[in-house]
C-alpha cells in the first residue's frame, strides 16, 4: 500500500531516524526515501546501504518551498531534534527543536501531508505509576519543554484541520544499533555494556533501583511506521510497557555477555532525576496496533549479538 510512497525523514543520520529509513528502505522497496539531517549529532556511518536522497540542512532555517518546489510527499517522520538533555542553552533548544517543527507545520497544511513526528517520555516529568498521554505535561528541563510545545503546536494544527492526520510519538528509553555517535546521551544499555566489555565493574546510581520503560528501537520503528495507517491525530506513548530497574539491567547484561560483575554504586549527582518511566500502551495498541515485541531481556540480546559479533 506505501511501496511506491515519498516519504521523508528528519533526523534520519541519527539514531532513531537511520533504523527507521533503513526499515522503511527494506518494507517498501520501492519508495523515495529523503533523509534530511545537519549532522548536529548524527552520523553518515549509520545510513551504510541507504539508497536514497539526502539534504544536508538545518531544519530550523530550511526553505521547504523552495528545497521542494511542488515535490509532494505521502508522510514526513519529523525525528530530527536536539537530544543531548543536558544541553541547558534554552534559546538554542526551544528554537531550533520548536521552529523546525512550525516549518514542517506549514509545509505541509495545504497539502494535509501526514505528519509523524517524535515526541518524548520527557514530557510527562516525574512518575511513580505508568504514563498516560492525558496526564499533564510537567517538562523537568528545557528538552522537555521544546518537546510539550511541539505537542502543542501539533494538537492546535490538528484540531484546526480534523483531516490532517498528525501523530506525536512519545519515545520512552529507546536503545539499540546505531546509537554509539550520540555518545553521553547514548542509553544506559549501551554505556554498561562498554564498561563491562571493558571488564569494568558497571556504574550506576545508588541503589540502582531506579526504574525505566526501556525499549528496543526495531519496537519503536515498528509502532512509528504503524502511525503511516493511524486514522486520525493523536499522540501517543511508545514503550515496552514494563518498568525495570537498573540492577535488573546489570543481570541481564551479565547473561548476555557472560560475565559475572557486581554494580559500582556511585552518588547521583542530577537533582532533578527520573526515578521512574513507564508507558501505558493503551491508546498506542488501539489506534495502531502497537504491540511490543521485546523484553528487556530479547532485546538486550539482540542488540549485544548485532554490537558484539562472533
Ligand atoms: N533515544 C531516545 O531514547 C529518545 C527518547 C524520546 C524521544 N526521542 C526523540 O527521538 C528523536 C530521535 O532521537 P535519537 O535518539 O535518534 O537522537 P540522535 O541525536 O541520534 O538523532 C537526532 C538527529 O537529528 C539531527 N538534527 C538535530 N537537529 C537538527 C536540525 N535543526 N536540522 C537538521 N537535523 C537536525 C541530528 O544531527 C541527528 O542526526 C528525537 O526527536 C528525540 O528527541 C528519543
Amino acid at each position: 500500500m506505501h511501496s511506491s510512497s515519498n516519504f521523508i525523514i528528519t533526523g534520519g543520520a541519527g539514531f532513531i531516524g537511520s533504523n527507521l529509513t533503513l526499515a522503511l528502505q527494506e518494507k517498501f522497496p520501492e519508495a523515495r526515501l529523503t533523509v534530511i539531517d545537519d549532522f548536529r549529532s548524527g552520523d553518515f556511518k549509520n545510513l551504510a546501504g541507504y539508497r536514497g536522497d539526502f539534504v544536508g540542512q538545518n531544519l530550523a532555517t530550511l526553505n521547504w518551498r523552495e528545497q521542494f518546489a511542488d515535490d509532494t510527499f505521502d508522510a514526513i517522520f519529523h525525528l530530527a531534534s536536539i537530544t543531548d538533555t543536558t544541553n541547558h542553552d534554552q534559546f538554542e533548544q526551544v528554537h531550533d527543536n520548536v521552529e523546525s517543527f512550525r516549518q514542517i507545520l506549514n509545509f505541509a497544511r495545504a497539502t494535509k501531508t501526514r505528519i509523524i513526528y517524535a515526541s518524548s517520555a520527557a514530557t510527562y516529568g516525574p512518575a511513580t505509576e505508568a504514563s498516560v498521554e492525558s496526564n499533564g505535561p510537567a517538562p523537568a528541563n528545557v528538552y522537555a519543554f521544546s518537546k510539550v510545545i511541539m505537542d502543542n503546536i501539533a494538537r492546535r494544527a490538528a484540531a484546526e484541520s480534523p483531516d490532517w492526520p498528525i501523530v506525536g510519538l512519545r519515545y520512552f528509553n529507546v536503545y539499540g544499533p546505531r546509537e554509539a555517535h550520540k555518545g553521553v546521551p547514548a542509553s544506559m544499555v549501551y554505556h554498561l555494556s562498554r564498561q563491562m566489555k571493558a571488564g569494568q565493574r558497571p556504574r550506576i546510581f545508588k541503589h540502582g533501583e531506579q526504574k525505566r520503560d526501556f525499549v528496543y528501537v526495531k519496537d519503536v520503528v515498528e509502532g512509528s511506521i504503524r502511525a503511516l495507517d493511524a486514522q486520525a491525530s493523536g499522540i501517543y506513548n511508545l514503550g515496552s510497557g514494563q518498568a525495570r530497574s537498573f540492577n535488573e539491567l546489570v543481570d541481564v547484561l551479565n547473561k548476555c555477555l557472560g560475565t559475572n560483575f557486581q554494580p559500582d554504586y556511585i552518588d547521583n549527582p542530577h537533582a532533578h532525576y527520573q526515578n521512574f518511566t513507564q508507558a501505558d500502551l493503551m491508546n498506542a495498541c488501539n489506534a495502531l496496533g502497537y504491540k511490543p515485541q521485546f523484553p528487556l531481556e530479547e532485546g538486550v540480546r539482540d542488540y549485544m549479538q548485532w554490537l558484539y559479533p562472533g
